[in-house]
């Protein structure tokens, strides 16, 4: 596993409380004290609290930070920008020139973060915006278990982060009270029946604020009440998923999405690029199709759209 010089030092330094020695450390590292130095100096300018002593280094306080390498077990995977018009486009470029599975492009903010149905999605600071390059080995047909599972872990994971009661709106958005405080867009593109990928984009109100601009929408900090750490939040979320990934089971994923789910039994308004439909949403089916009962007795399917809840 590649760990980079900067990865190896914080682990070195998170592990030993007291002060530690550029000799030391130049040794553990295989480095020379000169270039300990120069990455203790590059931490510290990149916001770690580090004590610089006559005798040592001491590791005092790290900033919530979301650098490859506070990622040590996928670091090199790990694609981080300061600023992006949209991960998406990063990763499809990636995706395209073949790069390893679960390869993550990461921003701390999007100049034009998308949506579904080609809405802007606000990606100030604070918030979490990656997409994730995935290249499952699963019929065509499936392929959109992978975004309900996405949904499903990380509704999961907030649940028991933060003791808070998340739910899914169909397709993928996360709620809290009723507010909008997750999205996710996914994009595949494929060669004959086969996948050849599925880059999925997740957009988390972290410590940001979207209210201004989204009434509708809330953050976790809002929420909680405090600053939520969006290392450790983006951490447990990465490693469950992935895990899930290889080890889930695809037929129960849409039932046990809907065990959390807000949409059903519930008049909707679905609108979709070519129009809309309304009715009462009575099921999901098996691949994530929303079924909607009409006014007039009849039921449709609806594979995409956006979905409103009307009461
Ligand atoms: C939605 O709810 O409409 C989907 C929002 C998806 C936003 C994420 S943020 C990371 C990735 N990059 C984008 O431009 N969009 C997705």
């Amino acid at each position: 596993m590649f760990m980079s010089v900067k990865s190896r030092i914080l682990q070195e330094l998170r592990s030993h409380s007291a002060v530690l020695s550029g000799e030391q450390l130049s040794a553990m590292l295989g480095v020379s004290r000169v270039s300990v130095w120069k990455h203790i100096h590059k931490l510290k300018a990149l916001g770690y609290e580090i004590r610089i002593f006559a005798n040592g280094y001491q590791l005092i306080n790290s900033p919530d930070v979301i650098y490859p390498w506070e990622f040590p077990n996928r670091e090199s995977n790990f694609i981080y920008h300061p600023e992006v018009p949209s991960t998406m486009d990063i990763a499809k470029q990636l995706a395209r020139k073949q790069c390893p599975e679960f390869t993550v492009v990461i921003a701390e903010r999007q100049t034009r973060g998308r949506g579904r149905l080609n809405r802007e999605w606000l990606s100030d600071a604070g918030g979490l915006y990656f997409t994730m390059v995935l290249r499952p080995q699963i019929p065509l047909l499936f392929s959109s278990r992978i975004n309900f599972l996405a949904s499903l872990t990380l509704t999961h994971i907030l649940r028991e982060m933060l003791q808070i009661e998340a739910m899914v709106k169909w397709p993928n958005d996360i709620l809290v009270n009723g507010r909008k405080i997750s999205g996710m867009l996914s994009e595949l593109e494929t060669e004959a029946d086969r996948i050849l990928f599925i880059n999925i984009g997740i957009g988390i109100n972290v410590n940001n604020d979207p209210t201004r601009a989204e009434p509708t929408a809330s953050s976790l900090k809002l929420i909680a009440g405090k600053e939520i750490s969006r290392k450790e939040l983006l951490s447990r979320f990465l490693d469950k998923f992935e895990y899930q990934m290889k080890h889930a089971d695809f037929d129960a994923i849409i039932s046990e999405w809907k065990n959390v789910a807000v949409t059903l039994n519930r008049h909707v308004r679905i609108v979709t690029n070519t129009g809309e439909s309304q009715g009462i949403a009575v099921d999901v089916d098996e691949n994530g199709a929303l079924v909607l009962k009409l006014r007039d007795g009849s039921y449709k399917k609806v594979v995409y759209g956006d979905c409103f809840h009307q009461g």
